[in-house]
């Protein structure tokens, strides 16, 4: 199968390992890929290697000049399309002011914190809508993270999760990066442990006798809270 081409090869730490997608998700690329399309990937290897042999114009970055080197001699080799650039360097230093629309990402770089939700944030505003979005690695807490966050987010569809390692997403809406009040993952998981601190310094400064800051913090709050509300209620 031509999506497996390379998925056997030791691309990875210096030529000693493989750290490639499930072939799966190699498959998958082959089936969703077409020579029409723009496709961008953070990591190197394998998928590299399908991206190129579903004759996508596609760029992949990685920091590594020598996986850039092994992904070519397995191009030549098979004689694959030279439709595939690469961007050296770490996608967190590459990806920003980059522009041109993306009709397939694959996020499979670095996966330290923040390094897959920061590829996102530089690739996502570039997704077509209709776009899909594959995260590899989802059962690594930085993975995780972003595949909760977009769950949850209005204009992302999952579509699936692979063997628990996997995701793939449809854009559905426009990019849009709201504050946190209007992130529906991260206001649910945010304002019960606020409105906990706030109660507990409203506490103590009652204890403390201190009513006048008490009532000024009461106003406050007040406030906060009902533009809030308007905020999510005019959304
Ligand atoms: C899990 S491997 C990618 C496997 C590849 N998708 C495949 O199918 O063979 C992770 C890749 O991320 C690259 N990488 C590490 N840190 C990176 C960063 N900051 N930006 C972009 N790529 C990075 C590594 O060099 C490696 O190619």
């Amino acid at each position: 199968m031509t999506s497996r081409l390379g998925s056997d090869h030791l691309f990875h730490k210096h030529g000693t390992q493989n750290w490639t997608l499930q072939p799966e998700v190699l498959d998958l690329i082959a089936e969703k890929v077409t020579p029409d399309m723009q496709t961008l990937e953070t990591g190197c290897g394998a998928s590299t290697v399908a991206f190129a042999a579903a004759g996508a114009n596609h760029v992949c970055v990685t920091p590594s000049g020598e996986e850039m080197e092994r992904v070519r001699a397995v191009l030549d080799a098979e004689d694959l399309p030279g439709t595939v650039s690469f961007a050296i360097g770490p996608s967190q230093d590459v990806l920003p002011g980059k522009t041109g629309a993306l009709s397939l990402v694959l996020i499979d770089g670095g996966h330290g914190f923040p390094l897959p939700a920061v590829d996102w944030l530089y690739t996502a505003p570039r997704l077509d809508i209709g776009g899909t979005l594959i995260v590899d690695d989802v059962d690594l807490w930085t993975g995780a993270m972003l595949v909760s966050f977009l769950k949850e987010e209005p204009g992302w569809e999952l579509v699936a999760i692979r063997r628990g390692r996997t995701a793939i997403f449809t854009k559905t809406a426009p990019f849009a990066l709201n504050e946190w009040t209007r992130q529906p993952a991260v206001y649910r998981r945010s304002v019960w442990p606020q409105r906990l601190r706030k109660a507990r310094n409203a506490a103590a400064l009652l204890a403390r006798g201190q009513f006048r800051s008490f009532a000024a913090k009461f106003g406050h709050e007040r406030t906060m809270s009902r533009n809030r509300s308007d905020e999510r209620r005019d959304r």
